[in-house]
């Protein structure tokens, strides 16, 4: 679509530079994307990232304590006329001291144009919908014949990763689910089991779950050190392991000793290494993510290949979604408009 004809959707219903739409977490999601929706969406922003047709730096950080960081997650997205920024703190004991969610943040979308801020949305419910979309279309590029996804970490992210993963993965047979918190586990599978057709079953231990699944994500904290929950000796190879949660779940001899070690931002992974994650040194980066997507970079190229993906969370991702967001909310009088 021509700039001038995207923009012109905006402009019949949005005084562009001299208001903007407000949109709260119910009417981000009162929009009504759907996992497909979202899953499209995401495809389209990785290709592009995979193809360089885009612009995002690494995530300008501040951290006002240890082991907690907040983002600044600009991104442009030419093919897509999506540029906007994303605002994110990650406050790992957020539900345990306070009873809030680790992950929270805004989401600005700007007119390509003019630039002029056209909405301020939650991101909440964007970040949680995106990110299990990086991870099940990567397990579906590198592992599609799959029967069995293990899931560590049952909160927002693991809960949405097992309803997404069902869309991609379309051999599996079960998904093993584990969580330090027994009752995170069964509220997961009390949570998902009635909207899909595949078995969770709750898994004993790490070690088992690591030993019965062919791919393997984590959603659990984001820590400097690294918890080397899953020991390396449990995994073998012709595995997919996909963590979101950087270096902190598992061995960081696995990445090491992967085949591939694959991650969706080479740039913000450097960074995360500078500011004092992985400890044990940043693995060699085979590819990107986008790039596998895009197919210019083969990704698996055997059966018996040891791939790790690293899914830190690109503004690429975000600013997409939002843009599409932002669209269906103006065209169905979501949200509200406020004075710029
Ligand atoms: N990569 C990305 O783009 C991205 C996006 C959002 C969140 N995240 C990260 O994903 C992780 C999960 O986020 P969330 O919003 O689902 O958090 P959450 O608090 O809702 O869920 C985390 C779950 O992990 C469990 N957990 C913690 N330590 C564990 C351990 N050692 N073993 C097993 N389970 C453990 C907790 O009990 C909790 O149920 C966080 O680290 C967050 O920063 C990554």
């Amino acid at each position: 679509m021509e700039l001038n004809a995207d923009r012109e959707r905006i402009e019949n219903k949005l005084e562009i530079g001299k208001e903007m739409l407000y949109l709260s977490r119910n009417e981000v999601e009162e929009t009504g994307l759907t996992v497909d929706d979202i899953l499209d969406l995401t495809h389209s922003a990785l290709v592009a990232h995979g193809n360089k047709d885009y612009e995002m730096p690494a995530k300008v950080g501040v951290h006002p304590f240890k082991e907690v960081f907040f983002h600044a997650m600009p991104a442009y997205v030419p093919s897509k006329k999506a540029v906007g920024i994303k605002w994110v703190e990650c406050y790992p004991s957020n539900p345990e001291k306070y009873n809030l969610p680790q992950t929270t943040g805004l989401l600005i979308i700007n007119d390509v144009l003019t630039g002029c801020p056209v909405a301020v949305m939650d991101a909440t419910w964007v970040t949680s919908m995106r990110t299990p979309a990086v991870t099940v279309l990567a397990a579906a590029e590198l592992h599609p014949e799959a029967e069995t996804f293990g899931m560590f970490g049952c909160g927002i992210q693991g809960i949405e990763h097992c309803r997404y993963i069902v869309k991609t993965l379309k051999k599996l047979k079960k998904i093993y689910v584990y969580d330090i918190k027994e009752k995170a586990a069964d509220l997961l599978i009390q949570a998902v089991q009635p909207q899909i057709d595949i078995e969770i079953i709750r898994g004993k231990d790490p070690e088992t779950v690591t030993k019965s699944c062919e791919v393997l994500s984590s959603a659990t904290v984001i820590l400097l050190e690294t918890l080397a929950v899953v020991k390396d000796e449990w995994v073998s190879r012709g595995q997919t392991i996909l963590p979101c949660d950087l270096n902190t779940f598992w061995d960081p001899i696995t990445s090491k000793r992967a085949d591939k070690y694959i991650v969706d931002s080479a740039e913000e992974h450097e960074l995360f290494a500078e500011t004092g994650y992985f400890p044990a040194g940043l693995p060699e980066i085979a590819c990107e993510t986008g790039e596998v997507l895009a197919g210019n970079n083969p990704g698996r190229e055997t059966e018996n290949e040891l791939i790790v993906c690293s899914n830190i969370g690109m503004a690429v991702c975000d600013v997409v979604v939002g843009k599409e967001i932002f669209i269906r909310a103006l065209e169905n009088g979501l949200g509200r408009k406020l004075p710029l």
